[in-house]
């Protein structure tokens, strides 16, 4: 298989960054969440790698589901006409939602995925990204827990993909520009 450091540029936030933001963001969690339980909603596919450090970070017991939307119809900019293609098996009447993504683009997916959580009964409904590009905004997400405000490149790794690939990269990076023009 060919080298993936060959498709990079610079490396934007490292593993060990990362680690140590989680940790920061799981010890403010606990605190918030003292005395209740945690359903964590991960957004497949990006999520995948937030939720399982974020999950084991967490030292209170946690649950898990997943969700998995389509927000990019056939074009390769978010429309905001965001499809289930895997919802919930939670019932979420009661519960404490947290929804764990891993980057807030356009704000699209997750202001749709808000409303649509918040009108199940759940006692509460908020957000965890570890990333977030400010200068992408296309509207205002209200979120409660952010790792990384980044800049408007095209970012790969950590659960971060380009056509399905690179997601598996331990380290966040700049997509040279050679893969995709
Ligand atoms: C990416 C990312 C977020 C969303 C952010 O998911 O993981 O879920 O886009 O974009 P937005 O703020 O502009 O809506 P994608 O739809 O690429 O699916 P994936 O998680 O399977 O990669
Ligand atoms: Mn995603
Ligand atoms: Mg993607």
């Amino acid at each position: 298989a060919r080298e993936i450091e060959a498709d990079l540029n610079e490396t934007l936030v490292t593993e060990a960054e990362i680690h140590a933001k989680l940790a920061e963001l799981a010890r403010r969690i606990e605190a918030d969440y003292e005395g209740r339980d945690i359903l964590l909603v991960g957004v497949l596919k990006g999520a995948v790698m937030v939720m399982a450090d974020l999950a084991r970070e967490l030292r209170p017991h946690v649950t898990m589901d997943w969700m998995a939307v389509s927000s990019y119809g056939a074009g390769t900019q978010s429309s905001g006409v965001v499809r289930i293609l895997k919802d919930l098996d939670s019932d979420l009447t009661g519960r404490h939602v947290l929804i764990v993504e891993d980057i807030i683009d356009s704000g699209l997916t997750l202001s749709w995925l808000l409303g649509n959580l918040r009108s199940r009964g759940a006692a509460s409904v908020e957000i965890c990204a570890l990333f977030r590009k400010p200068d992408a905004a296309k509207v205002e997400v209200p979120v409660r827990y952010i790792g990384f405000d980044i800049p408007n490149k095209f970012v790969v790794g950590y659960g971060l993909d380009y056509a399905e690939r690179y997601r598996n990269l331990r380290d966040v990076a700049v997509l040279a520009p050679h893969v995709y023009s």
